[in-house]
Formats: C-alpha cells, structure tokens, sequence
C-alpha cells in the first residue's frame, strides 16, 4: 500500500468513527427526548395548568375550559412541536383565542406561569429557551387585544 492509498483509507475512517460518534443515526437527540419525553410534558403540563388555574390575573379566562381536554391538546402540541411522535389534533392557534381578547400581558402570565413550573422540575436554561422560541412565534396568532 503506497502512501496515497493509507491516507485516503485513513481518513475514511475517520470519517466513518465521526460518523458513528453518536450511535445509529447522528443527530443530537431531539428536544422531546431532553425533557424526558411522554412522561415529563405530561407532568410539565399538569403543573403548568394548575399554575394558571391559580393566577388571579388570568384564571378567569379559562372558566368555560375543557382543562381536560386542553390538557391532552397542550401535551400533543408540545410533543409534536419538540420533535416527539405525535400530531396535534387540535384547532390552529388563532381559532383557538379569537374569542378570548388576549393581551400581551396576558400572554406575559402565562409564560412566567410555564417558566416557575420549568424551574420547579429543573429544565435546565438550554431547554426552556429551546421551548419558549418554539411558543414564542404563536404570540401574534394569540394576543388580540392591546
Ligand atoms: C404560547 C402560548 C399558548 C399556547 C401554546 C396555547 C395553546 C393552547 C391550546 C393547544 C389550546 C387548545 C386548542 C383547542 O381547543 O383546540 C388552547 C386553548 C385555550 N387557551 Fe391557549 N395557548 C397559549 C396562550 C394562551 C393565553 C395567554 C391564554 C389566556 C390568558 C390562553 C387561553 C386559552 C383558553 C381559555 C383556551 C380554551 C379555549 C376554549 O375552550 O374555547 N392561551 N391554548
């Protein structure tokens, strides 16, 4: 084997051990996966809800709700949106609120709701910042009033 040939073969298998580096299929796991999947949104979620049924400043808002029912839609939408194997059957964002005369602070409470129960089950910055900018973008189909 001349010297050309070792290195071509040589940095093919680099190549390869990079490749392999992460296990079958390279990607970094997704988002679903770091918040501990099925079991962690659905905790997550529980926590967070019992956070807004409690907060004076927009527990109104969901008198009439089925929290159940968005109960399971929240978990759907999270797992379907972090990368998890599911689909959100739920309505789209803007039907969902039009009804609501949502506000930003409004929008504010809730996420300040999300974050305390975040912290609570120790979701390191990376993930929440990760999950916020995945909510973050829904805030113009969602906020409809000044
Ligand atoms: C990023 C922020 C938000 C997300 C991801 C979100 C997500 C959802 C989802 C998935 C549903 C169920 C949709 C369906 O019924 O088909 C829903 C319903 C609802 N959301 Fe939100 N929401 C957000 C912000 C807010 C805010 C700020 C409020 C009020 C303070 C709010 C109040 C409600 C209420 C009252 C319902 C039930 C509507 C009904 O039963 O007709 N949401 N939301």
């Amino acid at each position: 084997m001349n010297a050309l040939s070792r290195l071509i073969l040589g940095t093919a298998f680099s190549l390869t051990l990079v490749a392999c580096a992460g296990g079958p299929g390279t990607r970094s796991p997704s988002l679903y996966d770091r918040l501990g999947g099925q079991p962690a949104i659905t905790a997550v979620v529980d926590d967070f809800v019992a956070n807004v049924a409690a907060d004076k400043r927009i527990n109104a808002q969901f008198a009439n709700t089925d929290i159940p029912r968005l109960k399971m839609l929240l978990v759907e939408q999270i797992c379907a949106g972090t990368g998890g194997p599911c689909r959100y059957t739920g309505r789209d964002m803007k039907s969902a609120h039009a009804h609501l005369k949502i506000s930003q602070a409004d929008f504010a409470s809730l996420v300040e709701d999300l974050t305390r129960t975040l912290d609570k089950f120790k979701v390191p910055a990376r993930e929440q910042n990760e999950l916020i900018a995945i909510l973050a973008p829904m805030k113009s189909d969602i906020v409809t009033v000044k």
